[in-house]
């Protein structure tokens, strides 16, 4: 049975849209940057992905396509989707202004994947808050598995469902999946608030105390429906990797520390704040 939301996506399409300009608006100089080699991928996921070169590779949730314009410039012919009008019209002018190549396709993931041709990709990427927006899981992995091409492989780094169940004081606060929808003001400012962590071509100070006025609404899944949801239709997973550290600043109590990274500080007991994985189509 779907357990599809599109009227929540839709609402939070308008709540992307404000925050995606807000986000842009504290990175410098985002195309000569990436004109000059620069890269916004951090080594989690470069590790994951592997050897990209000549790779068709589609970027889900790709945001405003730093990432995947940086996944190009490591070898593979990208297309990138996202349900922001704002991120994906940024996305496309900053492919032509940098001048590294790349398809950006603004819609609702669930209207795009059912469309996309079986095999059509060598690697579907996602990462960093990426599926706490999705609705239905199941369909996500039955489609990842359709379009894979066969030896073809799914990588994603994103926020730990451990993590996810923690409120601002580390307190349980959030229900453990199920898909249980959180509602919430609206998508934040985390570029501002990680100070220079988010922004490897310069920060800006941009948009000052930004408010966004467009609530959002996301989703909670466990582990398991993770999992499973990509295990059940026949994908294999081949690595699976937790990290004790996010890349924005997700608690209060955080402390900065190597790599731009958000550590719980020394003295607390340390938990998985992401997770990576990558499965496999034989
Ligand atoms: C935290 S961002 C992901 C950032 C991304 N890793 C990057 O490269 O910048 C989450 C993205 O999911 C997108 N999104 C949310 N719901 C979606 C949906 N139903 N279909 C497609 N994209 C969606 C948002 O517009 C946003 O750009």
């Amino acid at each position: 049975m779907s357990t599809l939301r599109k009227e929540l996506h839709e609402r939070n399409r308008l709540s992307w849209n404000a925050a995606t300009q807000a986000h842009n608006s504290h990175k410098r100089d985002q195309a000569g940057f990436l004109r000059r080699g620069g890269s916004t991928l951090c080594k989690e996921e470069i590790a994951l992905l592997g050897d990209l070169q000549g790779k068709r590779l589609c970027h889900l949730q790709c945001n405003a396509g730093q990432d995947t314009l940086s996944l190009a410039a490591r070898g593979a012919e990208v297309t990138g989707v996202d349900i922001s009008d704002e991120a994906i019209s940024f996305a496309a002018q900053l492919s032509i202004d940098s001048g590294i190549p790349g398809t950006f396709v603004r819609s609702d993931l669930y209207d795009w994947l059912p469309h996309a041709e079986a095999g059509s990709f060598d690697v579907m990427f996602s990462s960093y808050g990426a599926l706490m927006w999705l609705s239905d899981l199941r369909i996500w992995g039955r489609e990842i598995a359709r379009i894979l091409r066969p030896g073809g492989r799914f990588v994603i780094v994103d926020a730990h469902p451990f993590m996810m169940v923690l409120g601002e004081k580390l307190e349980l606060h959030y229900p453990y999946g199920g898909g249980s929808e959180v509602h919430d003001p609206g998508v934040h400012d985390y570029v501002a608030a990680a100070g220079t962590a988010l922004t490897p071509m310069g920060f800006e100070e941009g948009v000052k105390d930004f408010k966004n006025p467009h609530p959002d609404a996301s989703f909670q899944w466990s582990l398991e429906e993770i999992l499973m949801a990509l295990i059940r239709p026949g994908l294999v997973i081949e690595q699976y990797v937790e990290y004790p550290f996010t890349k924005w600043r997700a608690f209060p109590v955080q402390v900065a520390g190597p790599d731009n990274n958000f550590f719980l500080p020394p003295e607390m007991p340390q938990i998985p704040m992401l997770f990576g994985l990558v499965a496999a189509k034989r």
